[in-house]
């Protein structure tokens, strides 16, 4: 099982940015854990940060058949990208969709999510657990 894991704008910023909405831990804490839970569920996974839009989406179609599973916080494009929607549509990739803040408690703009229409399933507001919880979800742990 491969599962390719991104990250789009911002997320890099983890520890610095608003540290009382997304934590203290840095960018490198979150990869490090999703790094550790793969090993120990015997998962591959690659781990992706852009702050471009057109680049996360060449990402996405770069993994046409090369992985069976996306894990994607796309961080602001969430709101605004019809991109990197259509483009987990054309790839047909079982996808999650991941925030780590809880979008639906914050400004009316965080409550629309172009992504979630091609999202199986969506972990909101869980933190760094979000993603593991989603990587158990695709693998079915
Ligand atoms: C985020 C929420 C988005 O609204 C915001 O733009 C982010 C991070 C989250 O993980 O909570 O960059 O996706």
């Amino acid at each position: 099982m491969r599962i390719l894991v991104i990250n789009g704008p911002n997320l890099n910023m983890l520890g610095i940015r608003e540290p009382d909405i997304y934590g203290k831990n840095t960018y490198k804490d979150l990869c490090d854990k999703i790094e550790k839970f793969a090993e120990e569920n015997n998962v591959e996974v690659e781990l992706y940060q852009s702050n471009y839009e057109g680049d996360i989406v060449t990402k996405i179609q770069q993994a046409y058949k090369v992985f069976d599973g996306l894990v994607i916080n796309p961080g602001a494009y969430t709101h605004t990208s019809v991109a990197i929607l259509d483009a987990v549509k054309a790839v047909g990739i079982r996808t999650c969709e991941v925030h780590i803040s809880d979008v639906n408690t914050r400004e009316p703009f965080r409550q629309i999510s172009y992504i979630s229409y091609a999202a199986e399933k969506s972990f909101i507001g869980l933190g760094f657990d979000g993603y593991t919880e989603a990587i158990k979800y695709l693998i079915g742990a």
